[in-house]
């Protein structure tokens, strides 16, 4: 009752209290002006119609009017538009404030008429386009606060005007008043992933105003200049993937709300021991993989307490890790690999007590050391975060050591491609969430079953407890005797590389129940018999099953009667069980990971 009754004085009121939106709307009927050229916007594009039809443009879909019914935002990201951007189509709309069009597929150049009249843009986003010619000369206006043109297909230099004040800029003689382009208002600058070349302009040094330059993915080279310690507001510098070189800016650590520095896949060099970073408290990712630095990690790295991911890898980095890195409490993502680090077992202890240490990549970070071994790390209450472990390619020696049974979260474990000795330790099935194993490459043999009195089942029959495992690639060790039936319960792997060993007997039938298995090789050991007849393991290229003299059946050309020996040097070799797997941002070659 209650509540009727007071629905029922709520109507009239809540008229009185829309009337003067209603009014108010009605005041902000577009302009005439404003309908013309966005329609003529609209006509330059060969996509679907825009809808945009009624007699009030500030009402169209992807527009916004201020009060006295100018056009001020006109946001169409993802609206599948299609067509050549015309400067003049835009050009009328002058109290443009945001212009947001990323996602479509526009294409033409961007002519430095196009921003013109633009004199009040702040938010210019136009990536994800199929943009091309070089970048314009100029940025609309003194306005301006965010540009991205990223995944385009610019080429050429990046205008150093960009990041002088554009107010004026063509009309405007640089060159009798320098230093008045000190005042760009420029806070984001994207340009990745399109052709760009040269240097940085000297005057992307100038706008202080910057918080981020993202500039992956081009052809950009020369030095970081030191002068970006100017920047003081810089936090993301994303340059990941072009041709810079020189040493790094010694005074990039003055920048000290850096977010994020991911320089990797370039030509810096230097030795960066000394490098100081330690006013970084909010680094929370620094990347410097495939450079070519020199020297230790710079022990300033340690103090930046924010720090989730560090990447080092291929560099010419040596040295040991230190304890201190135990005060990155966050720290979640390492990669050192190839590198020449020392002392892998000390390495090992302290990063046994990093509690949040989600991926570890030591691959080739420590080479021919021996394997830490059980009375090296003991007792250890780190790593139970550890869902990655690579310590591949490194020639380690040794055995598995049981301390990797510790670690219950493992998912992928690589150990391929050093000279472990001894068996597959049958604790491997207990690992709930291993789903990649890569012990290729080792000199693995016999599993020896002591409390059974029990030498047996070379590869242990255990591994059939591992449900998730969906890549084991034991190949090219020294694996005798014959593949354990219990392989064929694996009802989730993807990937079975037993080549390069002595296994014998026969391929066991069940394994034709493996209806997922994409990749599968046991060429080059000593099996004999039949393939087991299904339509997967037929469906293999015929280098899987070679170097197996009494192997027969299709997909092998020998029909099965013993005789008709192999052609055992078939030519045929393709990098099989080369996978790339995306983890957590980072891009792996699974047989080399980095
Ligand atoms: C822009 O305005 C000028 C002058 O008012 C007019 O001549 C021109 O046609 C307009 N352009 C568009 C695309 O509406
Ligand atoms: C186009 O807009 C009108 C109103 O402005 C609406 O009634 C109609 O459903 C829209 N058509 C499409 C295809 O969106
Ligand atoms: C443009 O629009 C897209 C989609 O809504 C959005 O993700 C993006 O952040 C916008 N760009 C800017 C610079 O705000
Ligand atoms: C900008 O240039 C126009 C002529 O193109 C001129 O009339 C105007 O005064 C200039 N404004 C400034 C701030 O220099
Ligand atoms: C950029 O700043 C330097 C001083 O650091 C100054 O000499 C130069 O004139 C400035 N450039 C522009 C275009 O303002
Ligand atoms: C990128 O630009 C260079 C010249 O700067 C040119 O040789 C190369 O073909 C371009 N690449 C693409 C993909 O356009
Ligand atoms: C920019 O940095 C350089 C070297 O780091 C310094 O000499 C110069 O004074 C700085 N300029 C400004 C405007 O801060
Ligand atoms: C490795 O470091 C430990 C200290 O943790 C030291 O006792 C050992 O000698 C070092 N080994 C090598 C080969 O330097
Ligand atoms: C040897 O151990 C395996 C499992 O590890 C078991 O299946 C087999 O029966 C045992 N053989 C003998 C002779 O005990
Ligand atoms: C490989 O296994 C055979 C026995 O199967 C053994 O004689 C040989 O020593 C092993 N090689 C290595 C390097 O472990
Ligand atoms: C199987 O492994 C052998 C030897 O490692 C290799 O040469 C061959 O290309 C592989 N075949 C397939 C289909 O992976």
């Amino acid at each position: 009752m209650l509540v009727q009754a007071f629905n029922l004085m709520a109507h009239p009121f809540l008229l009185f209290l829309l009337f003067p939106y209603i009014i108010s709307t009605n005041i902000h009927a577009c302009k005439q002006t404003e309908r013309s050229s966005l329609l003529s916007f609209a006509s330059t594009l060969s996509s679907p119609p825009l809808n945009w039809t009624s007699i009030d443009c500030c009402r169209w879909k992807g527009i916004t009017c201020d009060q006295d019914g100018w056009v001020t935002r006109l946001l169409l990201p993802s609206k599948g538009l299609e067509g050549g951007i015309s400067p003049f189509s835009l050009a009328n709309l002058t109290h443009l404030t945001h212009l947001n069009l990323s996602h479509n597929s526009l294409y033409g150049s961007l002519e430095t008429q196009f921003f013109l009249s633009l004199n009040r843009l702040e938010i210019l986003d136009l990536s994800y386009n199929r943009l091309s010619g070089k970048l314009p000369l100029s940025l609309p206006s003194s306005n301006i606060r965010t540009v991205d043109v990223s995944s385009n297909h610019f080429f050429g230099a990046i205008p150093s005007s960009f990041f002088q004040q554009a107010s004026n800029l063509t009309s405007f003689n640089w060159n009798l008043a320098p230093g008045l382009g000190k005042c760009s208002k420029l806070q984001v600058f994207r340009a990745s992933h399109n052709n760009l070349s040269g240097l940085l302009p000297e005057d992307i040094y100038n706008a202080t105003k910057l918080e981020e330059i993202s500039l992956p993915r081009n052809s950009l080279h020369g030095a970081i200049s030191d002068r970006i310690a100017n920047l003081t507001n810089l936090a993301i510098l994303n340059l990941y993937f072009n041709h810079f070189g020189g040493e790094l800016p010694p005074n990039l650590g003055k920048l000290s709300k850096l977010k994020l520095v991911t320089l990797d896949f370039n030509n810096l060099e230097g030795d960066i021991s000394m490098l100081d970073f330690s006013r970084l408290s909010q680094l929370t990712k620094l990347d410097l993989r495939s450079n070519s630095f020199t020297g230790t990690v710079p022990v300033s790295l340690y103090s930046c307490r924010s720090l989730k991911a560090i990447a080092l890898g291929k560099n010419y980095l040596e040295g040991q890790i230190k304890a201190e890195i135990l005060s990155l409490k966050s720290l979640s993502f390492l990669s050192m690999s190839y590198n020449r680090f020392t002392n892998l077992t000390r390495a090992m202890k302290i990063l046994t007590c990093c509690k949040s240490l989600h991926t570890l990549i030591l691959t080739s970070s420590f080479e021919g050391e021996g394997m830490p071994s059980d009375d090296d790390i003991v007792d250890f209450d780190g790593l139970q975060n550890l869902v990655f472990l690579s310590l591949g390619n490194s020639d380690l020696t040794g055995q598995i050591p049981l301390w990797l049974s510790k670690l219950k979260n493992l998912e992928i474990l690589f150990l391929g491609g050093n000279q472990i000795t001894g068996p597959i330790p049958s604790w491997l099935g207990t690992l709930p969430r291993l789903f990649f194993i890569s012990l290729s490459y080792n000199q693995i043999s016999a599993q020896i079953d002591l409390s059974a009195n029990n030498i047996s089942g070379y590869i242990p029959a255990e591994i059939n407890q591992l449900q998730l495992l969906r890549r084991l690639t034991l190949d090219s060790n020294n694996f005798s005797g014959i593949i354990p039936d219990q392989i064929s319960n694996l009802k989730n792997l993807e990937a079975l590389d037993l080549s390069r060993n002595h296994l014998s007997g026969i391929i066991p039938s069940s394994l034709a129940s493996l209806n997922f298995l994409r990749e599968f090789n046991v060429s080059y050991n000593n099996l004999e018999g039949p393939i087991p007849t299904s339509t997967q393991l037929q469906s293999f290229d015929t280098s899987a099953f070679v170097g197996n003299p009494k192997l027969c059946g299709a997909p092998l050309p020998n029909k099965c009667r013993p005789n008709k020996d192999m052609d055992a040097d078939n030519k045929n070799n393709k990098d099989g069980a080369m996978g790339i797997i995306n983890f957590h941002g980072f891009t792996f070659l699974l047989r080399w990971v980095s």
